[in-house]
């Protein structure tokens, strides 16, 4: 059997499962999408949003990309916060990054990733550049990387509260919550970094005034 057979053998497997187990499960979620949460995650294979906080299709709208990075000019990104805010209206939205991500780390040498990795690689050089005191005064590299990681989740979180589509919802609906949240590959633990509650301020000079 070829790697790709067995997952639709396991996907025909499991419907059986849940049908067996539940005979109106599709039923009820093909009706439904209500789901209280937006992930922006990273792509990583093992970081899967539901697994790791055990919720159910239908619980969490989600956005992986290298890095769990929010860029104001990613449409992929921007449309689906747009929809998970003002259509699905989702009471938090969770940056969730993860301890020893390669992104971060590829993003820490000087290594030529070519074209559109270097570009993409390049905000997380950027994320490196502001916080660039604190983390030459680390020593351990690993120690190192994985502050990046908590730094890079609060610099994400602040990027969303700088959109017009987050500050939108703060100002006229007191919703979404920010959540900047690292995930340990080790223990499988989630850790809190970062908080931002509807309405906090930011550096003025992003607050739009007249939303
Ligand atoms: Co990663």
């Amino acid at each position: 059997m070829k790697a790709y057979e067995k997952l639709l053998q396991d996907n025909k497997a499991w419907a059986n499962e849940m049908t067996e187990h539940d005979p109106e499960y599709f039923n009820r979620l093909a009706h439904i999408q209500k789901p209280q949460f937006l992930w922006i995650g990273c792509s990583d294979s093992r970081v899967p949003a539901d697994r790791i906080t055990g919720t159910q299709p239908g619980e969490i709208f989600v956005h992986r990309n290298i890095a769990n990075l929010v860029i104001h000019t990613d449409v992929n990104l921007l449309s689906v916060l747009d929809y998970a805010v003002n259509h699905i209206k989702v009471n938090h939205v969770i940056v969730c990054g993860h301890y020893g991500c390669g992104g971060v780390k590829a993003a820490m040498t000087n290594h030529d990733y070519k074209y559109v990795l270097n570009m993409w690689l390049r905000n997380i050089k950027d994320v490196y550049s502001l916080y660039k005191d604190e983390l030459n005064a680390i020593e351990d590299e690993e120690q190192k990387t994985d502050r990046l990681v908590e730094l890079n989740v609060k610099e994400q979180v602040m990027r969303l509260a700088k959109t017009s589509i987050i500050q939108r919802a703060w100002k006229n609906e007191n919703r979404p919550m920010l959540h900047g949240w690292v995930y340990g590959l080790k223990d499988g633990l989630i850790k809190t970094i970062f908080n931002m509650l509807p309405g906090s301020h930011l550096d003025s000079i992003y607050e739009y005034d007249d939303l």
